[in-house]
């Protein structure tokens, strides 16, 4: 097989986003558009990936660092002008080069595969993905001769009436013979409506120099979509999350209702996880086989053992093991580890803190930059007292320990192995192994005090 470079298209304003961000690092199901098209071509053993950065250059780049070499387009005088830019890169290489659009987040790998072979097979000097679209306005259109062939590419804002009436369109992903692109790139002009150079141009320069022209149609048009305002953005995500979605439930994993689950590209999750609806699931989570999740539940960048339950819930950056029970209407935040069979119940938060196996904060509490160790029993309302104002101190609570409800532990301050801590207390001082600490006032009965304040006239 010829060698394969890649030219990512994504220096375009994006101004039909009406938007600060630039348009290629909108994110579809949590990542950016372009990194969906790297993630894809990287799938393909390319020799190099160039990108084409101009509008938040240094942004694109900050997001695909390393994973692609950059060519600046300073003005954004059109695609075919956009692909010139990596002349200096790839100009005299043999091979083929494969254009794709930074705006068409779906496209899949084994497309563009198809695409390749395709143009290897027919020995064409440029071939075109090819799509039949119900609704093409706004794509241009593939022009066919009587023979069948492909003579060229016609813009949407450039094509007469019959030429819009035609549903194949462009994907804007091609593959051409290198050196057949950039030569043929030096005759594109830009006498057209948008007076701007278009890359489709190139088809019909080649075709006049008598080269063969392919086009591979993909059966997806959905695949293609062009992502240009925030109506196709909806439209994108939508493609995107049934397909990630799918993905998982063949994997075996029960999705109760896909169409109100939000799965990240990069999450897994094992086989015989029920994940109920109102689910978000995002960045690098992995969650074990037979878990719960949801309804109704946020995880983020945390990753999760085997039969674990997580209900109406959030969990951001953290580590979270097997047999944990969490919620309904737990917060786990970040830098939290909970081993296995730990227990945190509702409206308990948990920051930065540690719980050793089998420990249990059952209802109301906060724990946080605390280290909880294992069999620990935490009382309902108890609450680590982390901050005094300036900085954050830490809680130790030590194997087996017993903490009465509402009780504050005012940090830093240890709780020793199987210490008691009564009910209410605030505790301020180390509480000794075995020991039980009883840090309040004691109760003083009044007798007859009702009396003497509201007395009874007989
Ligand atoms: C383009 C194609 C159209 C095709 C459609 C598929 C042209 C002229 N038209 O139209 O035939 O049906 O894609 O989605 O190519 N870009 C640059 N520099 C520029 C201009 C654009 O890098 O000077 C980048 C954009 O960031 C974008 C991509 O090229 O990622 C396509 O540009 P866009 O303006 O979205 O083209 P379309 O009008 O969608
Ligand atoms: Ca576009």
């Amino acid at each position: 097989m010829a060698n394969i470079y890649a030219v990512i298209l994504a220096a375009g304003q994006g101004t039909r986003m009406k938007s600060k961000l630039y348009k290629v690092l909108h994110p579809v199901c949590g990542k950016p558009m372009v990194e969906h098209v790297i993630d894809q071509i990287s799938g393909l053993h390319t020799e190099q990936i160039v990108t084409i950065v101009g509008h938040g250059a240094e942004k694109v780049k900050a997001q695909l660092q390393d994973r692609s070499a950059y060519a600046l387009q300073e003005e954004q005088l059109g695609t075919a002008h956009a692909v010139v830019q990596a002349e200096s890169m790839l100009g005299g290489k043999e091979g083929i080069t494969l254009v794709v659009c930074g705006d068409t987040p779906l496209i899949q790998t084994s497309t563009m595969e198809a695409l390749v072979k395709h143009h290897e097979e027919t020995d064409a000097k440029a071939t075109i993905l090819t799509a039949h679209a119900e609704k093409p306005d706004g794509y241009g259109r593939i022009i066919r001769g009587e023979d069948g062939s492909v003579s060229r590419i016609v813009e949407h804002k450039d094509a007469s009436e019959t030429e819009r009436a035609v549903k194949e369109i462009n994907t804007g992903t091609y593959c051409f013979d290198n050196k057949s692109l950039f030569d043929a790139l030096k005759n594109v002009s830009n006498e057209n409506v948008q007076g701007e150079y278009y890359l489709p141009d190139v088809i019909e320069i080649l075709k006049a120099a008598g080269e063969t022209i392919s086009a591979y149609q993909t059966d997806s048009f959905d695949e293609t979509l062009g992502v240009n305002d925030r109506v196709a953005l909806s439209e994108a995500e939508r493609l995107m999350r049934a397909r990630i979605n799918e993905r998982h439930m063949r994997a075996g994993v029960t999705i109760v209702d896909p169409q109100n689950t939000y799965i990240g590209p990069d999450v897994s999750i094992g086989s015989d996880t029920i994940v109920h609806p109102g689910t978000m699931l995002s960045g690098h989570t992995t969650i074990g086989e037979d878990c719960t999740i949801g309804p109704n539940s946020e995880i983020q960048h945390c990753e999760v053992g085997n039969q674990t339950v997580i209900r109406q819930s959030a969990a951001f950056d953290s580590r979270i093991g097997s047999n944990v029970n969490i919620g309904p209407f737990a917060h786990i935040r970040p830098q939290s580890t909970l081993a296995d069979e730990v227990k945190i119940g509702n409206f308990v938060e948990v920051k930065k803190a540690v719980f050793g196996k089998g420990s249990k904060a059952s209802h109301l509490s906060y724990i946080g930059d605390a280290e909880v160790g294992s069999d620990v029993n935490i009382g309902c309302g108890t609450i680590t007292v982390n901050y005094d104002g300036k900085n954050k101190f830490l809680t130790t609570i030590e194997d087996g320990a017993f903490i009465g409800c509402n009780s504050n532990l005012v940090a830093p301050v240890t709780v020793k192995k199987g210490a008691y801590v009564a009910a209410g207390s605030t505790i301020t001082d180390e509480v000794p192994e075995e020991s039980m600490a009883i840090a309040r006032a004691r109760q003083v009965n009044k007798e007859n005090y009702v009396q003497k304040i509201f007395p009874k006239n007989d």
